[in-house]
């Protein structure tokens, strides 16, 4: 499946049938996250975490009800460091990826689940944390009420704002056009189509020809993992258009609400 197609597929999982991963699953899932390079040099690691559903005192991984029937977690563990939970988010959005093309359920989880449980199960070092989860398993016919409910609450849930709402032509006062964005408008449009902790998509891009250059919003909130997810969408994509470029950080001022994260260098000429 091409990269395009499993971000038009991938959508949040929060009911799943109850079935542990298979085993040839847990296999390709592992060796995939044994191959990962996190990107801008970030010190980061994923864990699978099986419940064993059968053991009889299976291990518990609370989730505050919003996640019914998983048995299988992925949690992402990152050091400090610069750009460290964009790149550690980064490498977490491949894998998500790479189980949607598997057919298998995620859901980036950044508040729903009791972080006492998951601690238990990882021996994280002094100097690691752990701020995001994911359910990964087989997804459930039924939603359930809990779930519509969160998609009715996120009002646009699942859906995204227009291209020219956050992406820019040379100065933030100027939309960008799919005809302005040349070969990037498709590397564009998968970073529209990120998800961002509740559906806030705090990332701005100004696009000035050869050069993308990525800002989030300056929230404490997620905004720097959410802009790790979109930067990945770019990616893959420039990566499967075989559009040459690599991720700088450069010299540029903050914006009045938007604080500048890294930019896109394209290496040929774009027209
Ligand atoms: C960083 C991050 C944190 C999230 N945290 C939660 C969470 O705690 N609980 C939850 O139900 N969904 C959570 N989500 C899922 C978002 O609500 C979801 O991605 C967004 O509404 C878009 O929907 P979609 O993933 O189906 O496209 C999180 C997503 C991200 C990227």
């Amino acid at each position: 499946m091409s990269i395009i197609e499993v971000i038009q597929q991938r959508r949040s999982v929060r009911t799943y049938t109850g079935e542990s991963l298979s085993q040839e699953h847990v296999e390709r899932i592992e060796k995939y996250i044994s191959q990962l390079q996190s990107p801008f040099g970030v010190k980061a690691r994923i864990q699978l975490i099986h419940t064993n559903a059968n053991d009889p005192q299976p291990i518990k991984l609370g989730t505050y009800g919003w996640v019914s029937g998983a048995k299988d977690y992925l949690a992402l563990i990152y050091e400090e460091g610069t750009l460290a939970e964009t790149g550690a988010a980064c490498i977490f959005e491949q894998l998500i990826l790479y189980c949607t093309e598997l057919g298998l359920g995620t859901c980036w989880l950044g508040g729903s689940f009791n972080r006492k449980d998951f601690k238990r199960q990882i021996k994280l070092q002094s100097d690691e944390k752990l701020r995001i989860v994911s359910p990964v398993g087989y997804p459930g016919n039924k939603k359930r009420f809990i779930e519509s409910f969160v998609v009715k609450a996120d009002k646009n849930h699942h859906t995204r704002k227009p291209f020219e709402a956050n992406f820019f032509y040379k100065d933030f006062s100027v939309p960008l056009t799919k005809q302005d964005a040349a070969i990037y408008s498709l590397p564009l449009e998968m970073v529209r189509l990120a998800p961002s902790a509740n559906n806030t998509q705090p990332w701005r891009i100004l696009f000035d020809d050869g050069l993308t250059h990525f800002y989030r919003t300056f929230s404490f909130g997620f905004s720097a993992i959410d802009i790790g997810i979109a930067l990945c969408h770019f990616w893959e994509t420039c990566k499967e258009m075989n559009i040459d470029g690599h991720f700088e950080i450069l010299d540029r001022p903050n914006q009045k609400d938007f604080r500048y994260t890294i930019s896109w260098i394209n290496e040929k000429p774009l027209y």
